[in-house]
């Protein structure tokens, strides 16, 4: 078996008219977090889309754990255990924290059907999903939805989880304890693809790092070599950053 989870060959995505990723290739190793950097506009969020079969390949390949799932529907992606956390979050406002989690908990009708020690595993992650249970999701801070749509990504174990942009918006302590989060997350062996434009929670978190340009990937290789070369940084990622 290959030490990759997730492959990218060459992946193509027209949306309507518009043709926006060009030959995409990207490798995501097991039991690693791989960062997806790369200015606004490069393609980023089409290629976690395109992961999801939220926008199908024009051409090219995506397999997930040796299957080809490149002709996949979306639902049939998510059943393999892919959890993707969209820019927007994805969380009900009108709901209450339980009442998401449950929606995202596949095998849980109310809450005490939910796995206990991973919902405790959870709440210690992330403290204000427990502090606000019982409130409505649309009166939490912005890092506490982001906190909660994660929460939601993980209520059951999951070999790929995928999130776009979880520091956009946060306050440096926000942020703080969004690494610590990923951190213990990657600790518990889940294969993660963050999507970020902050170079310094990607210089935290990467262990390895996919730079995206035009439609491609210009640059793929381990975070620390890109952490510790400035020059690089500059060329690919300029002044976005
Ligand atoms: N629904 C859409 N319709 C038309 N163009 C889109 C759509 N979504 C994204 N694009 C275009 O595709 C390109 C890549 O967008 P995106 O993947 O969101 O970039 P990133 O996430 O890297 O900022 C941009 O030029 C954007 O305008
Ligand atoms: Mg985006």
């Amino acid at each position: 078996m290959s030490d990759m989870l997730l492959t990218l060959e060459g992946v193509h995505t027209h949306i309507g008219a518009y043709h926006i990723l060009h030959g995409v290739d990207l490798a995501v190793p097991r039991g690693q977090l791989t960062m997806l950097l790369g200015r606004n506009g490069v393609g980023k969020t089409t290629t976690l889309r395109t992961i999801m079969g939220l926008w199908q390949a024009s051409a090219g390949r995506i397999t997930f754990n040796g299957q080809d799932i490149t002709r996949l529907h979306t639902p049939a992606i998510a059943a393999l255990d892919i959890a993707y956390v969209p820019e927007n979050m994805g969380i009900f406002a009108d709901l209450t924290v339980k009442e998401n989690m449950l929606l995202a908990a596949r095998k849980a009708k109310h809450a005490r059907d939910m796995d206990e020690e991973r919902l405790q595993w959870i709440f210690k992650l992330f403290p204000a999903v427990e502090k606000f249970w019982n409130h409505p999701a649309g009166k939490l801070s912005g890092g506490q939805k982001q906190m909660l749509a994660v929460s939601r990504a993980i209520v059951e174990p999951r070999r790929l989880l995928i999130v776009d942009e979880p520091s956009k918006g946060l306050a440096p302590v926000m942020i703080d304890n969004m690494i610590t989060a990923f951190q213990q997350l990657k600790a518990s062996g889940v294969t993660i693809l963050l999507v970020e434009q902050n170079i310094n929670f990607a210089k935290r978190l990467g262990d390895r790092v996919a730079v995206m340009d035009d439609g491609r990937v210009v640059h793929a290789g381990a975070m620390q070599a890109l952490a510790e070369d400035e020059v690089l940084q500059q060329s690919l990622l300029g002044l976005a950053l």
